[in-house]
């Protein structure tokens, strides 16, 4: 059976172990020139953590390797076991910083307002996204058991996930994007379009590269290339923590695989609640390509 290190935090969950050393993370100091990637869990993490990676080394994927070799972009709200935690790796990092986070944009360190940061807020469309986490719970033996598809269903609209509401989360990262220096990005979007989507990071990241580079950076960030990828694909993660046997880490990388799991009750279900959680915001996710 597996550990439940699940645990609330102002009626969110998050990692027990977060939660239990919560004020070194809040007082975490932030620098004006740190990015920060932040996702709801499943939205894409990995992919744009690789994109801002290849474009932060020029299209290099050896140097791009080497960076995850040293354990990339420390996780925020990470603190062990095992140690450091994600506060103590940024602490010794030189500047500048590409930082990482899951938090919802409420629970953020204030310091990363105060100093302006900038955010890469990737966004992928709640059903898919639900798709993904529950495969990954399946997956993932430190995470609780998720139950049957329908009841994980219920705890995914009703929040009761890890980094908590789905709605919440990207209601508050799209609504503080226009105060803040934030690139908002969409999943369907990259897998669409990635040379294009690829083009407005770098843009972001102040980078000028040229094309033949972007096409590179294109074609070693797509799913095919990094689910083979073994600095990214966590086939080096022992099967205690993630077993892959039951569902791979780069598991589809899809559009749409919602589909092959909602019945048409709970997209009717889903449909209704979607449109009353994300009521007055103009945001537009596509679910199918
Ligand atoms: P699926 O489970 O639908 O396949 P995260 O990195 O935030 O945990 O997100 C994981 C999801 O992103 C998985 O979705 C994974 O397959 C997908 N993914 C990872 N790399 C990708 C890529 N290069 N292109 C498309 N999807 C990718």
């Amino acid at each position: 059976s597996k550990q439940k290190e699940l645990k609330e935090i102002a009626g969110i969950l998050l990692m027990a172990t977060s939660v239990d050393n919560w004020s070194p993370i809040q007082k975490f100091e932030a620098k004006p020139d740190d990015l920060l990637i932040c996702t709801f869990p499943k939205s894409g993490t990995t992919w744009i953590q690789e994109i801002v990676d290849m474009i932060a080394q020029n299209g290099d994927l050896e140097k791009c390797q080497q960076v995850i070799l040293q354990q990339r972009h420390p996780f925020l709200e990470w603190t062990g076991p095992p140690k450091p935690s994600g506060v103590e790796r940024a602490n010794a990092m030189p500047s500048p910083r590409i930082l990482k986070t899951h938090l919802p944009a409420h629970l953020l360190p204030p310091s990363f307002w105060e100093n302006n940061c900038k955010f890469i807020y990737l966004a992928r469309n709640a059903k898919d996204c639900m798709v993904s986490y529950y495969h990954f719970y399946r997956m993932n033996q430190t995470l609780p058991d998720p139950g049957t598809w329908e009841e994980y269903f219920e705890n995914f609209i009703s929040g009761k996930v890890g980094w908590g509401s789905w709605f919440d989360h990207v209601r508050g990262w799209w609504t503080s994007k226009d105060s803040y220096r934030t690139l908002f990005l969409f999943y369907e979007d990259i897998k669409r379009n990635p040379k294009q989507e690829i083009r407005k990071v770098m843009q972001f990241m102040g980078k000028n590269l040229d094309e033949t580079i972007l096409d590179k950076i294109v074609q070693e960030t797509s799913f095919e290339k990094m689910k083979e990828n073994p600095l990214v694909n966590r086939s080096a993660v022992p099967k205690s923590v993630m077993d892959q046997s039951i569902s791979p880490f780069m598991r589809k990388g899809t559009v749409g695989d919602w589909k092959n799991h909602f019945t048409v009750a709970q997209n009717e279900r889903f449909d209704k609640i979607y449109k009353e959680k994300m009521e007055g915001i103009s945001i537009n996710f596509c679910t199918e390509l």
